[in-house]
Order: C-alpha cells, then structure tokens, then sequence
C-alpha cells in the first residue's frame, strides 16, 4: 500500500513582516493623539483616533455616548474602530486609554501582523496635569473620579507594558520628539 506523505508545512517566517500599522497606547493625557498626529504627518501615513472615530459615526462625543449608553457600549465602539483601522496600511492609530483593558483589543494587537504596538508612559501626576491642561477641549468620563481614575492607571500599566513592543517615557519629551523617537525606534524611513 503506497505511504501517504504528510504535505510540507508552510515556511515559518524567520523575521517579523514590515511595520505598516503603528498603534500609540498609554493612559490619558500620554500625547497618543498628538504625537499619532505628528507621526502620521512626518510618515505620509493616515491618522486615525479610535475615540474621534466614534465620535463621528454616531454623532455625539464620548462624554454623551458614556452618559446615554454607558462604558460597555462605549467599548464595544471603540472595539470595531480599532478592529477596521487594524484592517489598513500605513496607518497611526492612537487608541483610547481604555483600549488595552479590552482582552480582545488586545488580541488584535497582538495578532495583526505588521503592527508596531508603542507605549507612551508617564508619571499619573504628569498625565493629570495635561488632561487637566486640556480640559474644556475634551471631557474625559473616565476621570472624573480621581480615585478610580487611580485604580485604572495601577490596573492597566502592566496591559500597557505587555501589550507593547516599545515604550517610551514621554515625561519630558515634546510631542514632536516622541515622534521623533519613535521613528528612530521602529527605524523607519521618513
Ligand atoms: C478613556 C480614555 C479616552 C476615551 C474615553 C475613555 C479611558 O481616550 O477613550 O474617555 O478609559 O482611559 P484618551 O486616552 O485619548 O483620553
């Protein structure tokens, strides 16, 4: 009886696939939006805040979505802006603070191939002060307890680092530079 021979196995990839996706995470107030901004402009790549992009499909910021809908609502939007932005190339995403904390949020991170995951780290006291700074300009729902706003920044600084290929302290970083330093980071050609 002739042996059936298994079929080769597709070859395993030795090196990681080029970055065309860069996902910017890290609490409140890390600069995602405005260093994702910068980045995407110095790149020629598309921007994409997950957070505006709720905001324009339904029509509402996410201070109103959260008041009429609650948080789970809220994630469930955010999931679906990462999961279609994911679906692009050459693209910055800047993520809500919350992303992270979503399991499968982060296992599109992670499994999307192509995407380089930067953590933008600071000190809580240094991200309460720029979000206070901006305040008027965004109303974040998330922070307007200050203890539990505390709770959520212990609970998701380790989601942050494990989720994260590169992490960056931005404390005392301009935007621009952080742009900078990640362009450096991900060796990418401007
Ligand atoms: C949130 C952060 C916000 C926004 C929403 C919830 C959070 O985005 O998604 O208010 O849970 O940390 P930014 O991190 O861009 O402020």
């Amino acid at each position: 009886m002739p042996t059936l021979e298994a079929p080769a196995l597709p070859a395993v990839p030795t090196h990681s696939p080029a970055v065309a996706r860069i996902v910017l995470i890290g609490f409140m107030g890390a600069g995602k939006s405005t260093v994702g901004s910068l980045l995407a402009e110095s790149l020629g790549w598309q921007f994409v805040d997950t957070d505006h992009r709720v905001e324009q499909k339904h029509n509402t910021t996410v201070a109103a979505l959260f008041a009429a809908h609650g948080e789970p609502t809220f994630r469930q939007h955010e999931s679906l802006e990462l999961a279609r932005a994911l679906g692009q190339q050459h693209v910055v995403i800047a993520v809500g603070g919350g992303a992270p904390e979503v399991l499968t949020n982060r296992l599109l991170l992670e499994q999307t191939p192509g995407t380089a995951v930067v953590f933008l780290d600071a000190p809580l006291p240094t991200l309460f002060q720029r979000c206070k700074a901006q305040e008027g300009a965004s109303v974040r729902p998330v922070l307007q307890d200050a203890v539990l706003a505390e709770q959520r920044f212990r609970t998701r600084a380790p989601l942050y680092r494990r989720c994260a290929h590169h992490s960056i302290t931005t404390e005392s970083l301009s935007p621009a530079k952080t742009a900078q330093q990640i362009v450096e980071l991900l060796t990418l050609q401007l």
